[in-house]
């Protein structure tokens, strides 16, 4: 469920109309909808409600989705925690006020000044994803005189995800260590007095749309909790990812939270450990759309009609990169048989191209679209390639929309470049 729909004639976001948007922001824009967060962020932590043997799980909103101050502040201030990736990802969730007890900091490359940091600020766990990383955080700790909370990230080895590139969790894959290798980690940290070991991690994809490995992943988790148990080790805390696919309209639904929270609450119920999760795309992807504006319909001799938008792959980069669709309507449909369009952006680039061959209702110079589903991975993979000014960023809710990235200048752009001294100034 979103809040994009049309009225009169047009779509709108809440009680926004997207052209009167347009027409004070300017196109490329990214919109996202207030109500829409909050009631993605209400149905997950509903659904593990109702299963209280669960109990009240971290639900810790993975930043790198949708990464603006201003939906971070929604979410933390409904009580959303937030997993980051990066200093720089801790220093927004702490920004928009969400505490450090609620931040957990994983990725598989920290570095030791961001590892110092999320120390000193006092996270609430640093998820490690291997043996030198365990030890860099172990002597990092050292040095400031304190304990790290860490939980060991684990490699399940289970294949899931919507894109080769965004399936996390096989062993050929980056990410986390073995089970084997996670138990035997788990024993040295509890001998380590820079080291509090709390619990274990997994995400094994993004974008899955079947339970079935996640349910085989987390069946692999719980043995290894039990195991690390009978090891006569404390494990506190599970940490089970995101992953949960959302609805991109050209494909069934994906499985409902509702159903998620129940198998996890099969395979997990009694296991007494505090829970964690770290959805991003379900949050933030249906709660945003990019608008853009029809700059061109460019119809070859060879029979190929192109929709030419002032949007690009710097500001929506996922077609290109993951082959991934977005619904793309636009924002006053016209009356008429729909046509086959393949829409592209300016750059430079065949791979600037958001879909090929698409029907789509007739459109003409001038018309404003939406991609939908825009709202996680969008802005925040945003670029500036082809020197287009940043993409900007607006919140609504109800009738109200406030500018929440504001599009750079050129002169700022270019301010941020000092030339080399022996070139002079500019
Ligand atoms: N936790 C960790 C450790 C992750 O690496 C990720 C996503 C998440 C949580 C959130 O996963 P989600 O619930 O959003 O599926 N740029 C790609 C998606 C990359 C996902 C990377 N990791 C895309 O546009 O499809």
């Amino acid at each position: 469920m979103n809040h994009f729909e049309l009225q009169n004639g047009e779509l709108a976001c809440e009680g926004a109309p997207l052209t009167a948007i347009a027409k004070a922001v300017g196109t490329p824009v990214y919109v996202y909808s207030t109500a829409t967060l909050v009631r993605h962020y209400q149905v997950f932590t509903g659904a593990f409600r109702a299963h209280p043997n669960l109990g009240e799980p971290l639900v810790a909103y993975a930043v790198k989705a949708n990464s603006n101050l201003s939906v971070l502040k929604t979410l933390g201030d409904l009580g959303a925690g937030a997993d980051t990736v990066s200093e720089g990802e801790i220093r927004r969730a702490l920004a928009a006020g969400i505490p450090p007890e609620r931040i957990v900091f994983s990725g598989v490359g920290k570095t030791a000044r961001e590892i110092a940091f999320a120390l000193k600020v006092g996270v609430a766990e640093i998820n490690v994803e291997s043996e030198p990383e365990m030890l860099m955080v172990a002597g990092v700790a050292a040095q400031l005189g304190m304990r790290a909370t860490i939980a060991i990230r684990v490699n399940p080895n289970v294949s899931a995800g919507g894109h080769a590139k965004i399936a996390t969790g096989k062993a050929v894959d980056k990410f986390g260590v073995s089970f084997a290798e996670a138990a035997r980690l788990y024993a040295n940290a509890s001998n380590n007095a820079a080291l509090n070991p709390v619990g274990v991690a997994c995400h094994i994809g993004s974008q899955i749309t079947d339970l079935a490995p996640m349910r085989e992943a987390f069946t692999k988790m719980r043995g290894l909790v039990e195991q690390l148990r009978v090891e006569g080790l404390k494990v506190e805390r599970l940490d089970l990812g995101g992953g949960l696919g959302v609805p991109y309209f050209h494909m069934p639904d994906p499985p409902g939270v509702k159903d998620y929270a129940a198998m996890i609450a099969e395979v997990l119920g009694d296991l007494k450990v505090q829970l964690a999760f770290e959805p991003g795309r379900l949050i933030a992807a249906n709660a945003g759309v990019l608008l853009a504006r029809v700059l061109h319909i460019h119809e070859r001799p060879e029979g190929r009609r192109f929709a030419v938008l002032d949007a690009a792959m710097n500001d929506l980069v996922r077609p290109a990169m993951y082959d991934a669709y977005h619904d793309i309507r636009p924002v006053k449909p016209r009356e008429g048989e729909p046509l086959l369009y393949d829409v592209v952006g300016p750059v430079c680039e065949t791979g600037d191209t958001f879909t090929r061959e698409r029907l789509l209702p007739p459109l003409e110079a001038g018309d404003l679209v939406a991609f939908m589903s825009a709202g996680a991975y969008g802005a925040s993979m945003s670029s500036e390639y082809n020197t287009r000014p940043l993409v900007p960023e607006v919140l609504v809710k109800g009738g109200n929309f406030a500018v929440v990235r504001p599009r750079p200048s050129y002169d700022e752009m270019l301010a941020r470049e000092p030339l080399a001294e022996w070139l002079g100034s500019h």
